[in-house]
């Protein structure tokens, strides 16, 4: 598995893996807005295990997140937020979705002086909280109610990327 930089031409992909993920779903322009307005920040985690027929084939996108800098943070303090990551089913459990987390933070501190990365996760789930909390060290400063289109809540999370200095 390779884990690399989120290409533009990755972008129909990515969208795919998104839809077929999660219920939070964007517009072309949106991923494009991340990768080019941040390009250094969101990763893709291909399957290079497939031999490639043409040069014309597609990677086989198995992973991303989808990060970027806050623009106009309201506390004043340079941060990093991760707009989306997920993995496929047939591809959990390897380790992905925790390198991916840790590059994107990586390039967050070392490109944009980024003091912390925030995110947002539905309560419910399990398996990212256990990513998020336990394996990354991020911590949970206050529920958002109805955060989701569904009206599901969201915990409000975040992670200081002094550990990284
Ligand atoms: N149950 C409990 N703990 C889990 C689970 C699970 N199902 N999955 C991961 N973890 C925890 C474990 O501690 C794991 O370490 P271990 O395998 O040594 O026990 C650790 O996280 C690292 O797991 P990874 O293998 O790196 O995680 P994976 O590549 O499987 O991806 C992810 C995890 C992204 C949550 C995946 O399950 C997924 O794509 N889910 C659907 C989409 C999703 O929920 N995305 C996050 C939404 S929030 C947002 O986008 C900001």
């Amino acid at each position: 598995m390779d884990i690399r930089l989120l290409h533009p031409s990755d972008i129909p992909h990515v969208q795919q893996t998104n839809i077929t993920n999660l219920p939070e779903n964007y517009f072309c322009k949106y991923y494009m807005y991340h990768a080019l307005s941040w390009p250094q920040l969101s990763y893709v985690a291909v399957d290079v295990s497939r031999p490639k027929k043409s040069p014309y084939d597609a990677p086989k996108i198995v992973g991303y997140v989808l990060a970027k800098m806050e623009e106009d943070p309201i506390d004043g303090v340079q941060h990093g937020h991760i707009t989306s990551l997920s993995v496929m089913r047939t591809h959990r459990r390897l380790g992905l979705a925790e390198k991916l987390m840790r590059q994107s933070q990586r390039a967050m501190f070392e490109t944009y002086k980024a003091v912390y990365v925030s995110l947002h996760v539905r309560v419910s789930n399990i398996a990212a909280l256990a990513l998020y909390r336990d394996t990354l060290g991020f911590t949970v400063g206050g529920t958002e109610a109805k955060y989701y289109a569904d009206g599901e809540d969201a915990y409000s999370m975040r992670m200081d990327l002094d550990y990284l200095r």
